[in-house]
């Protein structure tokens, strides 16, 4: 029951039994050994926060802004593929539940529900992610969709130029939508809603490409469909004209590295996103958390600094907060409330996030999560 899920994890358990394996697998996994994916989320536990009493916490805020919009909270919606797979009209569902809490929504290019879908169920502007193709044709047309959608800014994603070794979607043999063998039949069959919930909409394959691109492929096998259509010489002299084409607020996403951020921020860009895609790429790579001081340091001046990766609590939000993220993107913790419970399930990830956000900001005694800066720290593994 949604109502008795206190923590991510207590959603994380509901999708488990919902959703057929090699899409929770596809979610609850990281690269090769998942030793970064681990880190995302224990190095947050290592940082302490400084208790105070006797404030007075009658009134608080966690309104804020990120790339200029104002926020409910300064935490938005990752951008993840299949979205729709966690469940029917998954990415509708999410930017809906979103929209609600007003905080932002970011659609994937490797959406199931396409962007117009999107767009014709919401009122609010969303953002779009951008992975970058060979087909520089096919991403123009995608840049002047999301344009003509509305979308309030562009995320352009440069940290998956070539595929991580993700070995548990290979050993699932993960496609959308799926295939017919025994192992995926029986996969679905011992998910009856999900199916049920799945027959009841169109939305079954690659909204955003299949139908729009010029060379579609064999989609069948995601790994080897994306060998062959992602770009590997993807560069900065792209992000120039990715910018200039787009013409809006451009976010960019999958920066780990000091060098790499001043590069970003001295391309024009509006925000990074230090992350490391949820530890799906590189394995052996540092955690976002610990790569977010250096980075804000170096460059938090003259580029509005984000992260992601790891945070499953309000807590990691505070803390990533606290160390310079104007911006606290979530992955899994809304995937696994969509599994658990759709847009009740998206509606209770972000609440559950909202409410241990308030609660420890208070608890440190601050009012406004804009005050908020590494005075609320008492130990770091890392100079903050
Ligand atoms: C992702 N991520 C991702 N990023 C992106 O730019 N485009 C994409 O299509 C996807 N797809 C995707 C699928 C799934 C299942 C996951 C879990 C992640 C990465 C995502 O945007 C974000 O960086 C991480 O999810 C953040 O880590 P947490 O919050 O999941 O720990």
């Amino acid at each position: 029951m949604l109502e008795n899920a206190l923590t991510i994890d207590d959603l994380k358990a509901l999708a488990r039994r919902r959703v057929p394996k090699m899409f929770f697998d596809y979610a609850d996994s990281g690269a090769w050994t998942e030793s970064t994916y681990r880190a995302n989320e224990s190095d947050f536990a290592r940082i302490l926060l400084r208790q105070r009493v006797l404030v007075d916490m009658t009134e608080r805020s966690l309104a804020t802004e990120m790339v200029g919009q104002s926020v409910a909270m300064p935490v938005a919606l990752a951008p993840t593929g299949l979205t729709g797979m966690q469940h029917a009209d998954g990415e509708i569902l999410a930017a809906q539940a979103a929209e609600a809490a007003g905080v932002p929504f970011a659609l994937s290019t490797m959406s199931i529900c396409s962007i117009e879908a999107v767009k014709a169920a919401t009122k609010k502007p969303f953002w779009f992610q951008l992975y970058v193709m060979r087909d520089r044709t096919f991403i123009e047309r995608l840049i002047d969709r999301a344009k003509a959608a509305g979308c309030a800014g562009l995320v352009l994603t440069l940290d998956l130029q070539i595929l991580g070794q993700r070995h548990k979607d290979l050993r699932n043999g993960l496609s959308a939508p799926p295939k017919f063998t025994p192992k995926h039949i029986w996969q679905m069959a011992t998910r009856p809603l999900w199916c049920l919930q799945m027959l009841g909409t169109r939305n079954r394959s690659f909204g955003n490409i299949v139908g729009h691109a010029s060379n579609v492929g064999d989609l069948s096998s995601l790994s080897s469909w994306t060998k062959e259509q992602f770009d590997p010489r993807l560069s900065w002299k792209d992000v120039a004209w990715i910018k200039e084409r787009w013409g809006g607020k451009l976010i960019l996403k999958g920066i780990l590295d000091v060098e790499d951020a001043r590069m970003a921020a001295a391309s024009g860009a509006d925000a990074i996103i230090v992350s490391n895609h949820g530890g799906r790429q590189l394995d052996g790579a540092r955690s976002s958390i610990s790569a977010l001081p250096g980075i804000v340091d170096a460059v938090g001046d003259r580029i509005e600094v984000h992260m992601d990766g790891g945070v499953r609590s309000g807590q990691d939000v505070l803390k990533a907060v606290a160390l310079g993220a104007k911006g606290v993107w979530i992955g899994r913790p809304f995937l696994y409330g969509l599994g658990a419970g759709g847009r009740a399930g998206v509606a209770r990830a972000i609440e559950i996030i909202r409410n241990e956000l308030d609660v420890s900001m208070a608890l440190c005694g601050k009012r406004d999560i804009r005050t908020i800066d590494t005075g609320i720290i008492d130990e770091a593994p890392w100079p903050v």
